[in-house]
C-alpha cells in the first residue's frame, strides 16, 4: 500500500511509461522481500526508489547503494522534462554527479533555486555580495578544511538543507575527493529491535563555526537543535537514520553515558563502505547531493595545494519521523553478516 501524497514526485516518477530510454536502473523487486520484513518486524518506509527510464539524460551508476554520474545537458539551459528526471534520479541514486558544466556563479545558483529557497549557511564566506553563495576553498593557508568530517549540511538548523550543490573550479593535482553514505541503509541494516528503539529517540544537533572562517563575520548565532533520530524522507517516504558526527551531541532520552555509547555505535555503523560512493572530481563537475538521507566527508590530502568552488543549498523542511512511512527493505545487511554490524 502506498500513499500518494505527501510523496508526490516520487509517484510521479513511479507512473513514467516504459519507454526506449537511454539509460535506466533496474532495482530488486522491493515485494520480493516485503514479507519477510514485516515478519522481521522491520521498520516501514525503507524502500528503494523504483527504477526509472531516463530520455534525456545518460545515469550511470556509481554503486548499488549510492551515487550516480549524469551526463548529456548543461544544467545552465535544462527543460522542465530534463529537470524531472534529474530530480528522480537524485531521489533514487541519492547524490549526482555532473561533469563538465560550465557555470557562472548565477547559473549555479539559478540551477540550484529549481529544487527550492536557497539556504544561508550560518557562518561561511560567500561570493557575488549573495549569502546563499558559499565559498569552498582550502589552500596552503587554511587552518580545516570546509567538510572535512562526516556530517549532514547543518543539520543542527531548524529547517536543514535538504539539497546542497557544489560546483568546483580548480582542484588539486591529485586527491580531494568526496565520500557519501546512504543513511537509508545505514537504518535498514541495524536489528529491527534496534531499528524500532531508534524511533522512540531524539537527538540534539549543535553547530559552533567559532574561529571556522577566520575574520569573516557570521551571519547568525551557531544554531542548536532537536531532531528524531530516524526521518521520514518527505519524497520518497523512506526512513533515514539522522545523525551525524559533525552536529549531533547527545540522545535526549538516554543518560550521558548510554547516549555516548549508541552514538558512538551508530556513527561506526555508518561509516561501513557498503554505504559509500566516492567521487573523484574533475574541474567544472557539479555535485547534488540529499542532505535527508547522506552524509559527506571531504578529504583534505591535497595540502599545500588549492581546491575551489561555491556551494549553494536549499531550505529543507522541519525533520520529522512518520510511522505510516511506506515499503520496506529487500536487503537486510545485518542477515548477511556483514562486519561491523552490532
Ligand atoms: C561540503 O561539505 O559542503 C563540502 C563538500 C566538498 O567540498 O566536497
Amino acid at each position: 500500500m502506498r500513499h500518494q501524497t505527501p510523496f508526490r514526485r516520487l509517484s510521479m516518477s513511479l507512473s513514467e511509461p516504459p519507454s526506449s530510454g537511454r539509460s535506466s536502473a533496474i532495482l530488486p523487486a522491493p515485494s520480493r522481500a516485503t514479507t519477510a520484513n514485516r515478519s522481521a518486524g522491520a521498520l516501514s518506509g525503507n524502500s528503494p526508489v523504483p527504477a526509472v527510464r531516463y530520455e534525456h539524460i545518460e545515469v550511470t551508476p556509481l554503486t548499488p547503494s549510492i551515487g550516480a554520474v549524469v551526463t548529456g545537458k548543461q544544467l545552465r539551459s535544462i527543460d522542465a522534462a530534463t529537470f524531472e528526471e534529474i530530480h528522480a534520479a537524485w531521489l533514487r541514486h541519492l547524490v549526482l554527479f555532473f561533469p563538465d558544466q560550465a557555470l557562472t556563479p548565477a547559473e549555479h545558483l539559478a540551477f540550484s533555486e529549481r529544487f527550492g529557497t536557497p539556504h544561508v549557511h550560518p557562518a561561511a564566506p560567500y561570493a557575488d555580495d549573495n549569502p546563499a553563495i558559499m565559498v569552498i576553498h582550502t589552500d596552503a593557508d587554511s587552518k580545516r578544511n570546509n567538510g572535512g568530517g562526516w556530517h549532514t549540511d547543518v543539520s543542527a538548523d531548524e529547517q536543514p538543507p535538504k539539497a546542497t550543490l557544489v560546483h568546483l573550479h580548480q582542484l588539486p593535482s591529485q586527491g580531494g575527493d568526496t565520500l557519501f553514505t546512504n543513511m537509508y541503509e545505514v537504518l535498514a541494516t541495524l536489528s529491527p529491535a534496534l531499528q524500532a528503539f531508534l524511533t522512540r529517540l531524539n537527538a540534539e544537533h549543535v553547530a559552533n563555526y567559532s574561529g571556522f572562517y577566520g575574520d569573516h563575520a557570521p551571519q547568525r548565532a551557531s544554531p542548536k537543535c532537536i531532531h528524531p533520530m530516524v526521518r521520514t524522507h518527505p519524497e520518497t517516504g523512506r526512513n533515514a537514520l539522522y545523525v551525524n558526527p559533525g552536529f549531533t551531541r547527545r540522545i535526549c532520552e538516554l543518560s550521558d553515558s548510554e547516549s555516548a555509547a549508541l552514538l558512538k555505535m551508530l556513527f561506526e555503523h555508518a561509516t561501513h563502505p557498503r554505504f559509500q560512493c566516492r567521487y573523484q572530481w574533475s574541474r567544472n563537475a557539479l555535485a547534488l547531493w540529499d542532505n535527508r538521507c547522506t552524509w559527506h566527508q571531504a578529504v583534505w590530502d591535497y595540502y599545500p595545494e588549492t581546491r575551489s568552488g561555491l556551494r549553494v543549498s536549499i531550505v529543507g523542511d522541519r525533520p520529522t519521523y512518520r510511522a505510516d512511512a511506506v515499503g520496506t527493505d529487500g536487503k537486510k545487511a545485518y542477515q548477511n553478516g556483514v562486519k561491523g554490524v552490532a
